[in-house]
C-alpha cells in the first residue's frame, strides 16, 4: 500500500501529553501508555497505529469491551470516542529478546534499547505515531536492579527508588513536546563517562556517555567532539542546548549510524568508540561528524520537526549541511568538501540514475525506512548549500533565525524552510522549489567563446527522465553556477559583467551566476588572449557538468586553480578520460594508450611541495567504479573495473619513484615531532591524518602492482606499523589485501586473532576479506560466515562482510552469476528477521536496467526468486519491484 504526499491531512486527534510505564520482565516487557487526547473538529473516530500484542484498553479509566474497537493489521479503530478531551490507557506486551529487527524495543547483549524513527514507536504501543502529533512525555521504567542497574529515557530524571523483589524504578520527564519518533528508552548494565559543558548563557549541562564497561576507554574522543559541536553551534548558528543533561548510549546492534532522540541519543558503537589502537583516522572523522550531526538535530529536527515523513529532508538535508560545515571547520575545509562531493557523486548520482530515483522530497513511499537515502540526506544537504551560496552566510543566518522564530515547537514542511529563507532576504525562491519535486541529476552543458575581449558563456540545462516523471514534464531549475577564468599562465583573469546591473562596472575575478532557464548566455568583458573557465567552483550545484576542455586546459586547472574542488575535478576528468581510453583499448585488444598529459600532470602534483598533503592524497585518487557508471547503458562493470585497474598500474609504474619519494617524505614529516620521545603514540589529529592518507595513497598504488617485493617487505615492517596505530595497520593490510601470496592470509589471520575481542576491529577484518580482488574471495567470504565472531543478526557484521562483497565489482558481477546468487541468498535469509538490513543489501542490484544483457538476465533471475517469496517484507519488496519494473 502506497502513501502519497498529496493525501496529507492534519491529524484529527492531538495528544499533547503522554504517560508511559515500562514494566520489564524476563521474557517480555509490559507497556502501559496513557494518551491525553484532544479531539479536533468533533471527530468521534479515533485511529491509532500499533503492532504490539494488545492486552487492554481503558477510556477515562474504565475498561473498554472488545466490541468498542477493532484492530486490523496495525490499525486500531475506536469509532465512538468523546469529542471533548479524554484519556485512553492501553496495555501492550512486547518481546525484546526475540526482536532481531532492531526496530521498536529490542535487546542487545542483555540490555534494552529502542529505535523509533520513523515508525518504531508503534512496535511498542499504540499512538497516532506521526510526527505532527507532539506531546510531553513522562516515562517510568521498572526493572530488576541487578540486571538493569541503569534506567534511561528522554529529558530529566525526576524520581527513582527501590521496589520489592530486588527491583527498582526511575521516572523521566521531558519538558519539550516531541513526536513519538524521538522517544527513547535504555535499560541495562552500562557505565557512564561524564563531563560538563557550560553553555554561552552559563548553564551547566551534564554530559553522559553510556557504554559497556570494557569500552569506556574508547569514548574520550566522542565526548570531546560533542563539546566541540555544542560550542560550534553556539558560535556559528547562535543555538544553545536546552536540557540539563545530554546522554549518548552506544550499542553494537543498530540498523544505521545513530539516532537523535531528545536528550538521549542512541548510537551505533562504530560512531562513538574510537582509540588510536582500534580506529583509523577516517573512523575518528566519522565519530566527529555523526556526534555533531545528532547534536545539531536538537534544533534542526527536534525543536523544529517534520510535518510528515515526506519532509524528511527538512531535518536531514539541513542537519547534514550543518555537520559538513562543522567538520569543515575542524579540519581542511577544502578536503572535506571534496570528500562530500565524492560521496554524493558515487552514491547519490547512482541512485538518481536508478529505478529508486526520487526527489529530495519523495512524492510517495511504501516503506518509509527505504527513504533514508543518499538523495534525502546528501542531495538534500546540497540543496541547503545552494541557499547558502545564493544568500551568503549573513543572508542564510537571517533565514535560519526567521525559521526558528516562526516554527520553534512546530512540525513543518520543506516549503516553510524555503519561505523563511526567501522572506528573511526578500528573495524569490519559488522556482527553487523544483529541487524538492524533480528527481534526477541535471546536466549543465556549457560552452564558451572569446572574441574581441568579449567572452560568452552559453549554458544549457538538460533534465533527465526518471521513473516518476519524463524529462518533457520537467521545468528548468534554479541553481548557482560559481565561475572564474584563468589565462594561459594560470593567473586569474579579471572581468566585468556588462549585462549585470548590480556589478556592471565592477572588476571581478570570480562570481556566481544564477542559472534558471533551459538555455542562457552570460557575457564577460576581459583583457585576455586565451581563457580557461573554471566552472561549478566548490561544486556549487549537484549536477553533471559538460565542457569541452582540452587535456591541456585540464592540466592547467589542476596545476593552478585556487578552488580546491575545481582543481581536483580537473584531475578527475583526466582520470575518467584515461579510463575510457583504456576501456576502448581493452575491448579492441589494443595496446593501452600512454596518457602522457595525465602522467605529467600527476608528476607535477607529486612534486609540488605547496599542496597540503591531505589534498594531494585526494588528487591522486582515481574515481570510484560506481562514479564511472554515470548514466551509461549496456555497461559491463567488470570491463570498466579492468580499465580502471589498468590505469592504476600505469600510474604505479610510470610514477614509481615520485610516489615512493612522496610517501617517504610524508612518513618523515609524520615522524618528525615524535622522535626522541619515550613512548610514541600516533594519535588522531587532522595534520597527521593528512600525512598518513598521503602515505597510503602512494603505497597503495606501489604495492598493488609489485606483489612479490611487497609482501616480503610488509612482512618485515607490519609489526612496527601496527604498533603505531590502526591507520597504519589498516593501511598496510589494505595495500597487500589483493596479494595472492599465502603470507597475506597469514597476516589477516594474525590481525583477526589479535582483535578477537574487539567487535569493531573484527568488522575491519571481514571488510578486508570481502573487498579483496583475489580469485578466491567468494570462497573466503563463505568461510568467514562461519567465523565465530561473524553473526548474521548483527547489522555491522552483515554490512562489513556481505555489504562490502556486494560492492566488490569483479566478484559481485562475476560472469557466472555466483556473486548475485550469494547476495540474493542472504537477502532472503536476513529479511526473515531484519527487513531494513535486507533492503539495504537489495540496493546492490539497482544497476539491473543498465547492465549488459547476460548479467542482466542473471540478476533478474535472482530478483524474481526474491519477489516470489510469500512472506517477503514490504521493505525488500518495494526495492526489488522497483528495480524489476
Ligand atoms: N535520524 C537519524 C539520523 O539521521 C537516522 C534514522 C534512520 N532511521 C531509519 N529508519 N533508517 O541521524
Ligand atoms: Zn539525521
Amino acid at each position: 500500500i502506497v502513501k502519497y504526499l498529496k493525501d496529507y491531512a492534519a491529524p484529527n486527534h492531538l495528544v499533547p501529553k503522554v504517560d508511559l510505564l515500562f514494566d520489564v520482565q524476563n521474557e517480555y516487557t509490559d507497556v502501559i501508555i496513557t494518551l491525553h487526547i484532544e479531539p479536533q473538529n468533533n471527530e468521534k473516530t479515533l485511529i491509532l497505529q500499533g503492532d504490539a500484542k494488545l492486552l487492554m484498553i481503558q477510556l477515562n479509566g474504565e475498561r473498554l469491551p472488545e466490541t468498542a474497537y477493532s484492530l486490523v493489521g496495525e490499525i486500531l479503530t475506536l469509532p465512538n470516542m468523546p469529542t471533548v478531551p479524554f484519556t485512553l490507557t492501553i496495555q501492550t506486551r512486547v518481546f525484546p529478546e526475540i526482536n532481531k529487527s532492531f526496530n521498536g524495543l529490542y535487546a542487545s547483549d542483555g540490555n534494552l534499547y529502542t529505535q523509533c524513527e520513523p515508525e518504531g514507536f508503534r512496535k511498542i504501543t499504540f499512538h497516532p505515531d506521526r510526527p505532527d502529533v507532539m506531546g510531553v512525555f513522562t516515562t517510568e521504567i521498572r526493572a530488576d536492579k541487578q540486571k538493569f542497574p541503569v534506567l534511561l529515557s528522554n529529558g530529566n530524571k525526576i524520581r527513582s527508588g527501590s521496589l520489592p523483589d530486588g527491583r527498582h524504578f526511575a521516572v523521566w520527564h521531558d519538558p519539550f513536546k516531541k513526536p513519538s519518533y524521538l522517544f527513547a528508552l535504555v535499560a541495562g548494565q552500562l557505565v557512564a563517562t561524564s563531563d560538563v559543558f557550560v553553555t554561552k548563557s552559563n548553564r551547566q549541562v551534564a554530559i553522559e556517555f553510556y557504554t559497556r564497561p570494557e569500552d569506556a576507554d574508547k569514548v574520550a574522543f566522542a565526548v570531546e567532539s560533542l563539546k566541540n559541536a555544542m560550542k560550534w553551534d553556539e558560535e556559528r548558528f547562535g543555538l544553545e542546548y536546552d536540557l540539563d543533561v545530554y546522554m549518548v548510549v552506544a550499542v553494537g546492534d543498530f540498523n544505521m549510524g545513530a539516532m537523535e532522540n531528545k536528550g538521549l541519543n542512541i548510537f551505533n558503537t562504530k560512531y562513538v568508540l574510537a582509540n588510536s589502537q582500534t580506529a583509523t583516522d577516517s573512523d575518528f572523522e566519522g565519530v566527529e561528524s555523526v556526534i555533531g550531526h545528532e547534536y545539531f538535530h536538537n534544533w534542526t529536527g527536534n525543536r523544529v520537526t517534520c510535518r510528515d515523513w515526506f519532509q524528511l529532508s527538512l531535518k536531514e538535508g539541513l542537519t547534514v549541511f550543518r555537520d559538513q560545515e562543522f567538520s569543515g571547520n575542524r579540519a581542511s575545509r577544502a578536503v572535506r568538501r571534496i570528500e562530500n562531493v565524492k560521496l554524493l557523486r558515487t552514491h547519490q548520482f547512482a541512485e538518481d540514475a536508478s529505478p529508486m530515483a526520487h526527489p529530495v522530497r519523495p512524492a510517495s513511499y511504501v516503506e518509509m525506512n527505504n527513504f533514508y537515502t543518499m538523495t534525502v540526506y546528501e542531495k538534500g544537504a546540497e540543496v541547503v548549500r545552494m541557499y547558502h551560496t545564493f544568500l551568503g552566510e549573513d543572508g542564510f543566518q537571517r533565514g535560519m533565525k526567521l525559521y526558528f522564530e516562526r516554527h520553534d515547537g512546530q512540525a513543518v514542511t520543506c516549503d516553510d524552510f524555503r519561505h523563511a529563507m526567501a522572506d528573511a532576504n526578500g528573495v524569490d525562491f519559488s522556482q527553487f522549489a523544483l529541487w524538492y519535486s524533480q528527481a534526477g541529476t541535471p546536466t549543465l552543458n556549457v560552452s564558451g567563446s572569446l572574441q574581441n575581449g568579449e567572452y560568452i558563456l552559453d549554458v544549457k540545462q538538460i533534465l533527465p527522465n526518471t521513473p516518476d516523471m519524463p524529462a518533457s514534464e520537467k521545468k528548468p531549475m534554479m541553481m548557482p553556477l560559481a565561475i572564474a577564468f584563468f589565462d594561459e599562465n594560470g593567473k586569474k583573469i579579471s572581468f566585468r559583467q556588462p549585462e549585470h546591473p548590480a556589478v556592471s562596472n565592477t572588476e571581478q575575478t570570480e562570481t556566481v551566476l544564477t542559472v534558471n532557464q533551459s538555455e542562457q548566455s552570460f557575457k564577460f568583458l576581459m583583457n585576455a588572449n586565451t581563457v580557461t573557465p573554471s566552472l561549478l567552483r566548490g561544486f556549487s550545484a549537484p549536477v553533471y557538468l559538460e565542457f569541452d576542455y582540452t587535456n591541456k586546459e585540464l592540466a592547467l586547472l589542476l596545476a593552478h586553480d585556487d578552488d580546491a574542488f575545481s582543481r581536483w575535478e580537473a584531475g578527475q576528468t583526466l582520470f575518467r578520460r584515461a579510463i575510457a581510453a583504456n576501456e576502448d583499448a581493452l575491448k579492441n585488444g589494443e595496446m593501452l594508450p600512454e596518457h602522457t598529459e595525465l602522467m605529467d600532470a600527476l608528476r607535477n602534483v607529486l612534486n609540488n611541495q605547496d599542496i597540503d598533503p591531505a589534498l594531494k592524497a585526494m588528487l591522486l585518487q582515481v574515481p570510484a567504479e560506481a562514479e564511472l557508471w554515470g548514466e551509461r547503458d549496456n555497461l559491463n562493470p567488470v570491463l570498466i573495473s579492468m580499465a580502471r585497474e589498468a590505469l592504476l598500474e600505469q600510474i604505479a609504474h610510470g610514477l614509481h619513484s615520485e610516489l615512493l619519494a612522496t610517501a617517504l617524505n610524508a612518513r618523515e614529516a609524520e615522524n618528525a615531532d615524535k622522535r626522541g620521545k619515550e613512548i610514541v603514540f600516533y594519535e588522531y589529529n587532522p595534520k597527521d591524518a593528512g600525512l598518513r592518507s598521503l602515505q597510503y595513497a602512494c603505497f597503495g598504488l606501489i604495492h598493488r602492482f609489485d606483489e612479490i617485493a611487497t609482501i616480503e617487505q610488509v612482512f618485515e615492517y607490519y609489526d612496527e606499523m601496527a604498533r603505531k596505530n590502526m591507520t597504519h595497520e589498516w593501511g598496510v593490510l589494505s595495500a597487500i589485501n589483493h596479494n595472492h601470496d599465502p603470507k597475506r592470509d597469514e597476516l589477516l589471520a594474525r590481525f583477526a586473532a589479535k582483535f578477537d575481542s574487539q567487535a569493531l576491529v573484527m568488522d575491519k577484518y571481514f571488510m578486508l576479506i570481502a573487498s579483496s580482488r583475489r580469485a578466491d574471495t567468494l570462497a573466503q567470504v563463505q568461510a568467514a560466515l562461519n567465523h565465530p565472531r561473524f553473526a548474521l543478526d548483527n547489522p555491522n557484521k552483515v554490512r562489513a562482510l556481505i555489504g562490502t562483497f556486494a560492492r566488490n565489482v569483479p566478484h559481485f558481477h562475476a560472469a557466472d552469476g555466483s556473486g548475485y546468487a550469494f547476495v540474493a541468498q542472504h537477502i532472503k535469509k536476513i529479511d526473515e528477521f531484519n527487513p531494513q538490513v535486507a533492503a539495504g543489501l537489495a540496493r546492490a542490484f539497482n544497476l539491473l536496467q543498465r547492465i549488459e544483457p547476460q548479467r542482466q538476465a542473471l540478476m533478474r533471475a535472482e530478483l524474481e526468486q526474491i519477489v516470489a517469496l510469500p512472506n517477503l517484507s514490504k521493505d525488500v519488496r518495494e526495492i526489488v519491484e522497483k528495480i524489476l519494473a
